[in-house]
């Protein structure tokens, strides 16, 4: 039995949609009840939703031999499991943000606010610029609006959310999408079930992308 661990939401469906139809279908999944944990002995696939910034702590823990999660997550926590593919959804942007009007004095300390902490420092770092990290959960944009940071770190979408606050993007820091990511005692152990479904999911995606 191979353990996935999914991302609940959006994004999560998704995944589950490229899971299935690499051959790994669970009809269990898709029956309204409020069970966690559904499985097809048939494929020998069982699957969890888990809150997306989570799954690369399963994964690392080995509660899952595999699952997906993002890019950014995976640059700001650095968990020791193999990244196996870049599935190309999901697809999205780091981006340092400001006020419309905002002019930067490379002076001063700049104060940015931010989710990805270490995403931010090592940036800055790399640029040799002093800043104070302001680290928050959500609602990130409200920072600067406020004059409690002159920028963010965040992730840019749409950026319907920049616009709509009178924010604007003043530089990417790196494009993110999700990744398939294993167990590294997983890929030793259970090699042959792992790179069969790393090969069924790349040969789909692959055919995705030629349509
Ligand atoms: C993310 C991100 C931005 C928004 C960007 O927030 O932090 O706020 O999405 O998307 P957009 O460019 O399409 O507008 P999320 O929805 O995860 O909520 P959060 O504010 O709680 O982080």
């Amino acid at each position: 039995m191979i353990n996935i661990a999914l991302p609940k939401g959006r994004l999560g469906e998704k995944v589950l949609d490229i899971f299935e139809k690499s051959g790994y279908d669970c009809p269990a999944i898709h029956e309204q009840n409020r069970k966690l944990v559904f499985e097809n002995e048939k494929n020998g696939v069982r699957y969890f939703w888990v809150k997306p910034s989570d799954v690369s702590i399963y994964v690392e823990r080995g509660a899952a031999d595999i699952g997906v999660a993002g890019k950014d997550i995976l640059l700001e926590y650095s968990p020791d499991v193999y990244e196996l593919y870049d599935l190309d959804i999901g697809k999205c942007r780091m981006a340092v943000a400001a006020c419309k009007n905002f002019r930067d004095n490379p002076e001063r300390t700049l104060r940015v606010a931010t989710k990805f902490p270490n995403i931010a420092q090592n940036y800055y770092s790399r640029k040799g610029r002093d800043i104070d990290i302001i680290k928050l959960n959500g609602s990130i944009e409200i920072a600067p609006v406020l004059k409690m940071s002159d920028v963010i770190v965040d992730i840019v979408e749409t950026g319907t959310t920049l616009k709509e606050n009178n924010l604007e993007p003043i530089e990417t820091i790196v494009h993110i999408s999700a990744r398939l990511i294993s167990n590294k005692v997983s890929y030793k152990f259970k090699h042959g079930e792992i790179i069969t479904l790393e090969k069924n999911i790349k040969d789909f995606c692959a055919k995705r992308k030629d349509i």
